[in-house]
């Protein structure tokens, strides 16, 4: 499938779908008056009978005399429509028509004047809806749909004004599909060997951009023990993944992205239960949505420098798996005693956030599927952002609000730190059941110190159910977060 931008009036366009929203309290569509007479008859028609009022979601399908299907879409009144009840309406329009034999589809839901929405806020997020709902995962079927009965192009709505902001939500889109994919694809597959291939292919096709991954060896070489500790459970050995973009000049220092990486979670030796188990494939979602902003980064051409660092491990319980009451060295030399071998993600981070210093970084964001107590505090609506550093909270929120990708802020307060004391190392690498989010984010605060530094725990928002997998959740807020820095 893919995303093209139109200019062209509703009467001019060729889809075998074009919708249009209409507002309930208002139903003077500038495209409406374009269509031949006996379409708007129709249209009038309904608005008479009341077969169509406008209501938020109501839809209703009328045929012009070529065959082309004109969709009307409700849109609430105009004061009333909120950028999730667009962003909704788009998913389910698109999810209906990738469902039927359309090939095409053209949206006109947001090219005029909302009250609440901005219009490159509303092309972004009808782009966006509109590329998730087209989605398919075939990666692992060997039946492949029948493509002649697949919705193969979209058209957006676009005028000279917001033509940008399309072309930047489509380069979202594109990284969020490769997340998705990674997302999505199954343990035994996605293994720390694939996700280095992965990302050496992305670096080969793409101009401007480098590779570099360390093998377990040189890891041992380098004394990245926590991160060895969590990978001597697997058979499948680890790999550090650093894909580097560089969009600006060679003076100016990086931003690094690190994504947790951990192809499967089983807890290890502190074994989780078999119930839902399967879902911890998500558990490299991190990876994936870093590497999913670099494809979008790269896609754009952002004129900024960019570090992406993968620690791809599996959590696994063996004979050689690290154990509860382990003391692990850590590659920046503090000691960590490990209580519970399922809290293997700070593990691994903690080690690649070290050695993302060495690469002097403008600032450092850390994304995880880290705690289940995330899913406790916020819901599968926001991800969790945790930052000392001033500002950098509201410039996440900000990307959010802009793609509808939205982040919550929780506190990294100091007086939680005490929670992570022992008598046996530096520190332990559980705080206990109060407050299991900002305790994480407080051990990875103790491998940043001096740093412009957040962390993002995507716990609730980087998968949704069986069904649906992977969101790509939050590549759109984390790319509009490049686009801002690379304008500032
Ligand atoms: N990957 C999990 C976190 C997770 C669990 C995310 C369920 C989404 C859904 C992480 O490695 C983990 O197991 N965390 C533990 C930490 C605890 C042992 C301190 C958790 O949240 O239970
Ligand atoms: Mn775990
Ligand atoms: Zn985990």
């Amino acid at each position: 499938m893919t995303l093209h931008p139109t200019q062209n009036p509703i009467h001019q366009n060729n889809a075998d779908q074009v919708v249009i929203g209409l507002f309930a309290d208002d139903n003077n569509n500038q495209h409406i008056a374009h269509l031949d007479d006996a379409i708007q008859q129709q249209i009038n028609d309904r608005f008479k009978n009341k077969d169509f009022t406008g209501q938020s979601g109501q839809q209703i399908t009328l045929y012009r005399d070529n065959g082309q299907q004109i969709m009307l879409v409700g849109l609430n009144n105009n004061d009333k429509l909120s950028a999730t009840a667009l962003y909704d309406t788009t998913h389910k329009v698109v999810a209906a028509a990738a469902g039927s034999r359309c090939q095409s589809v053209a949206l006109y839901l947001h090219d005029q004047d909302f009250k609440n929405i901005d219009a490159d806020q509303a092309t972004k997020l009808v782009t966006l809806a509109a590329s998730h709902a087209a989605y398919r995962y075939e990666d692992t079927k060997s039946f492949k749909k029948n493509n002649s009965h697949e919705l193969d192009r979209i058209e957006v709505a676009t005028n000279d004004a917001t033509a940008e902001a399309f072309r930047l939500a489509a380069g979202m889109a594109k990284g969020i599909n490769a997340t998705r994919h990674l997302g999505n694809y199954p343990p035994n597959l996605c293994t720390p060997k694939y996700m280095a291939q992965y990302a050496t292919d992305i670096a080969h096709n793409n101009d401007d951009c480098d590779i570099d991954i360390l093998s377990k060896k040189t890891m041992k070489k380098m004394g990245m023990g926590a991160l060895l500790a969590v990978a001597q459970g697997s058979h499948n050995k680890p790999r550090m993944i650093v894909l580097s973009y560089n969009g600006a000049d060679d003076d100016r220092d990086p931003i690094a992205l690190v994504g947790k990486g951990i192809t499967f979670d089983t807890g290890g030796i502190s074994l989780k239960p078999g119930a839902n188990m399967d879902e911890m494939k998500y558990d490299m979602c991190g990876a994936a949505s870093v590497i999913g902003a670099f494809v979008a980064a790269v896609e754009l051409k952002l004129p900024i420098n960019l570090k992406v660092f993968v620690p791809a491990v599996e959590n696994m319980p063996d004979g050689k798996a690290y154990r509860p009451g382990d003391v692990i060295t850590s590659y920046s030399g503090q000691t960590i005693e490990v209580l519970n071998t399922d809290a293997e993600g700070r593990m691994i981070l903690c080690d690649t956030l070290t050695y993302a210093q060495e690469f002097k970084p403008e600032v450092i964001v850390d994304l995880a599927t880290l705690t289940g107590a995330c899913v406790v505090a916020l819901g599968h609506n926001a991800a969790a952002v945790m930052t000392k550093t001033d500002g950098l909270y509201e410039e996440f929120k900000a990307a959010g609000e802009q793609t509808h990708d939205r982040v919550w802020e929780l506190p990294l307060w100091d007086v939680y730190q005490k929670q992570l004391d022992t008598s046996f190392a530096d520190m332990k690498n559980i705080g206990g059941a109060p407050a299991g989010t900002i305790t994480a984010g407080c051990f990875l605060s103790r491998f940043t110190e001096g740093q412009k530094w957040a962390h993002i725990d995507i716990a609730g928002v980087a998968w949704k159910d069986k069904k649906e997998g992977a969101t790509g959740r939050p590549v759109a807020m984390l790319t509009q977060y490049l686009i801002n820095k690379s304008r500032a």
